[in-house]
């Protein structure tokens, strides 16, 4: 099977009601991950986490996306940057995890950077013939905000943040994402596709069967977007409890400046390549399902309330019910990812078909076709 052959998809680009799934080979091909990296990660708008992560000058976190190690840092004069994590001298390594310094040294021979990224201290250099510190300085890449969340893109041509998101605000305006705290943040390394671990997330077609414990028996109108202009879908869930709690544990009760789309439900929306925002009527999390590899990928997400919600006295017990349900349900998607690509890894496993109730899994896979194949989806 060729897999950067158009006509391989046929099946998968025709309408949903007579589409194959993608065929097993998309989810553990070493060749058809590296053309995602070149022509998906390389290319897109990636969330990479929230201005609050880095609160105060000197801030920084390390972060890895399509196998590019880069930097986040807020500079001195409060603003955030992003760094590709690689000295100038001899290529080192400069930062790992997070924390706070006041400027970059590097572990090799001790050239240091200012939290703008410029060469401050070039050890060992006087004697260099035509070196200027000033063309030294690291390597910036493209950083801006939405909303309170930090996207970085390694293209220098990709059009803005906001041509990429396209009309996203019209779901999304009411919530305050911006003024959210996230208090807490929780990583994952797992053996799965990225590709079925977003599929899943878009689909509420498996929450019976895999949450069956959790919140697999909550009743609600699901109601698919896509097509709107932007990198976008979203499955909402329209329900009048929020879907962020199990049970009859205590809430914080509703956002009161919801409106529109946000204040029918809950809103599972992916921004591509791969980060899923929940946004639910009384909180937000985000996860980013990071892939590694074919096989591997890095889940990381984050918890995000409103600042009257986490100034109330009863915050640090009333948000357990929160985290416990987040853990739950994370656990059996983690798990489920897991099974997934064990099952596509069978050498006599095909390609399937899909059910009329996850057209966004077609959506998502012909996002996908588009960009490593070449656009041509059927109506
Ligand atoms: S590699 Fe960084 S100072 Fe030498
Ligand atoms: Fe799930």
């Amino acid at each position: 099977m060729d897999l950067f052959d158009p006509k391989t998809y046929r099946a998968v680009r025709g309408p949903l009601r007579d589409a194959e799934t993608l065929p097993p080979a998309c989810y553990t091909s070493q060749e058809f991950y590296q053309r995602e990296v070149s022509e998906i990660f390389l290319k897109s708008w990636n969330l990479v986490g929230r201005a609050d992560y880095v609160k105060k000058p000197g801030d920084y976190f390390t972060h890895m996306v399509g196998g590019v190690s880069f930097i986040v840092m807020r500079g001195d004069d409060g603003q955030i940057r992003a760094f590709v994590n690689a000295c100038r001298h001899r290529g080192t390594q400069l930062l790992q995890g997070e924390g706070n310094c006041r400027t970059i040294r590097c572990p090799y021979h001790s050239w240091v950077y200012d939290s703008a990224g410029s060469l401050r201290g070039a050890n060992g250099m006087q004697e260099t013939r035509s070196f200027a510190a000033s063309d030294y300085g690291l390597i910036g890449l493209r950083l801006e905000t939405w909303e309170g969340f930090l996207f970085v893109n390694f293209d220098p041509n990709a059009e803005s943040l906001g041509q990429y998101l396209g009309n996203l605000d019209a779901w999304t305006g009411s919530y305050g994402f911006e003024e959210m705290i996230t208090v807490k943040r929780r990583e994952f390394l797992i053996r799965a596709n990225w590709k079925s671990y977003v599929e899943n997330s878009l689909e509420h077609f498996h929450l019976p069967t895999v949450h069956q414990k959790t919140i697999g028996g909550v009743r609600a109108v699901w109601d698919p977007v896509d097509g709107a202009p932007g990198n976008f879908v979203i499955l909402r869930s329209k329900t009048t409890a929020s879907r962020a709690t199990l049970g009859n544990a205590v809430s914080f009760g509703n956002i009161p400046t919801l409106r529109g789309p946000a204040a029918e439900g809950a809103q599972y929306i992916l921004v591509y390549p791969c980060t899923v925002i929940g946004a639910d009527l009384d909180c937000m999390w985000f996860k980013q399902m990071l892939p590694e590899g074919p096989d591997s990928m890095r889940l990381l997400a984050g918890f995000c309330f409103t600042k009257a919600s986490v100034e109330r006295p009863d915050f640090d017990e009333v948000v357990e019910n929160y985290h416990r349900r987040f853990e739950l349900v994370m656990g059996e998607d983690n798990d489920i990812a897991e099974k997934h690509l064990r099952g596509v890894l069978n050498p006599f496993a095909r390609a399937g078909r899909l059910s009329s109730v996850e057209p966004l899994v077609h959506v998502i896979d012909n996002w996908i076709l588009d960009r490593v194949v070449g656009p041509g989806r059927e109506a």
